[in-house]
């Protein structure tokens, strides 16, 4: 007989920043149990799916998520308790409905993807299959290019300059252990060279790379293209840019303000800075180029950058299935960024991916800044079929934890599954050089 959902639980547990967050657990009648730990942003969007904090008077001065907590396993419990497990999208759909919100706010989009995901996990174990086997389904699923912060700015690095990530995209390589190799020795051979300069950072940003003083986003553009070549690769041939501008967090009252360059554009100046750095530096991916509404100027983006460059979208799309049909529909951007909790389901999740590369998107899945040791992410990479995976850099165990489970997947200790299922499709890359690929079909 199918196993039914026995008992689903919730515990307060910190992340990454120490800042508290929710793990869920969910038991089955036959003995399975899954869980796991939900994720938070700093860099968060207006459009995204509501954390529920406790707020004044909660611990941790108002962090707490004792409400989520409460949530679980009080009223989201009780309406799940004895449904079947291994139907996602029915048990993603009774929560959805039970919350009633548009964003999730009632129950906390916290809570109820602490226990998504925990239920996948049961349910992958009462089956018998890896998760990401599980979460296949009838997917193509497939080893996924890392993407991987190798310099912090914005809010995760106090601000020296105003661009949030600067990443390298190993698509030289043809695997993970590969890609890990080399973007190992980027990261090492960047603090090097910033310590030569008298920049050496005395600790890691919070993805992991490095956050040192710089004078502009230029300059970080310039030690990244260093930094690549002194590890012993090509820039662009070889191993490419990636940046995240997360352009929302310093636009104010329709201008982009680049106080580090001491100036302020429009939409369209700061496009035609971005066409400009494209062309000199060996760019393959702008995430956020533009502010979350700034929809006019994404449309301007795609049609001077849109051929070259993946122009992904973060705030812009928040894994919204909705936000991503308008920006198929108007051509606003060509790639998009996944984040499950920004939309609070994976259901709703792998909706957005199956969508995204149907349309010719590229599908990016990514952690956040502030993580944990769960490693879900990896496996839902793989299991989507996605492409890309960014969850970081190669230190702290919140991010490794994600790239050590990709090289289990990888080598095959993950693969003992029943026949009639497609295999996981190596890493390949046939990018002309130095393009990582935007038409993922
Ligand atoms: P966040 O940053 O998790 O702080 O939002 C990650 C990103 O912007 O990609
Ligand atoms: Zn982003």
């Amino acid at each position: 007989m199918a196993a039914h959902i026995a008992e689903v639980r919730a515990l307060q547990v910190l992340d990454s920043r120490g800042k508290p967050t929710l793990e869920a657990e969910v038991r089955l009648t036959d003995g399975s149990v899954g869980s796991a730990q939900v994720p938070s942003g700093a860099s968060t969007g207006r459009h995204e799916a509501r954390e529920l904090r406790d707020g004044d008077g909660g611990g941790y001065a108002g962090q707490g998520v004792a409400a989520a907590v409460a949530s679980v396993n009080g009223p989201l419990a009780s309406a799940l308790r004895g449904l079947p497990a291994g139907n996602q999208e029915r048990i993603d759909r009774v929560m959805i409905n039970l919350d009633g919100s548009a964003d999730k706010s009632r129950f906390g989009a916290n809570a109820i993807l602490g226990i998504s995901c925990g239920h996948a996990r049961a349910a992958a174990a009462s089956a018998g299959l890896p998760l990401w086997r599980a979460l296949a389904g009838a997917r193509q699923a497939k080893i996924p290019l890392p993407i991987v912060n190798i310099l912090s700015g914005g809010m995760h690095a106090g601000r020296q300059i105003e661009f949030q990530d600067f990443l390298a995209v190993p698509h030289g390589c043809t695997s993970i252990a590969e890609s890990l190799e080399a973007v190992a020795a980027i990261h090492r051979s960047m603090r090097e060279i910033l310590a030569r300069d008298g920049r050496a950072p005395s600790g890691v940003a919070d993805e992991g790379g490095w956050g040192p003083r710089l004078d502009s986003n230029e300059q970080a553009l310039e030690y990244m293209v260093r930094a690549i070549a002194e590890a012993g690769y090509d820039p662009g041939n070889q191993v490419s840019i990636a940046i995240d501008v997360a352009a929302t967090h310093f636009h104010r009252e329709g201008e982009y303000h680049l106080a580090s360059e001491g100036r302020s554009l429009d939409a369209a100046g700061l496009v035609s800075l971005l066409e400009r750095w494209a062309r000199e530096f060996p760019i393959v991916a702008i995430e956020d180029p533009l502010a979350e509404d700034d929809w006019n100027g994404w449309r301007g983006a795609c049609r001077a950058l849109g051929s070259r460059c993946a122009l992904v979208g973060d705030d812009l799309l928040a894994t919204n299935p909705a936000r991503l049909e308008r920006a198929i529909e108007s051509r606003a951007a060509n790639a998009v960024l996944v984040k499950m909790n920004q939309i609070g389901t994976l259901t709703e999740t792998l909706q957005v991916v199956d969508r995204a590369l149907e349309a010719g998107f590229a599908a990016v899945v990514s952690a956040r800044s502030g993580e944990t040791e769960d490693s879900f992410l990896a496996d839902l990479a793989v299991a989507a079929g996605a492409g890309y995976i960014k969850i970081g850099s190669v230190t702290r165990s919140e991010r490794l934890a994600k790239y050590n489970r990709l090289l289990r997947i990888e080598a095959g200790w993950e693969k003992a599954v029943p026949e009639g299922l497609a295999p996981l499709r190596p890493l390949r890359h046939d990018e002309k050089r130095g393009r990582v690929r935007v038409n993922n079909a």
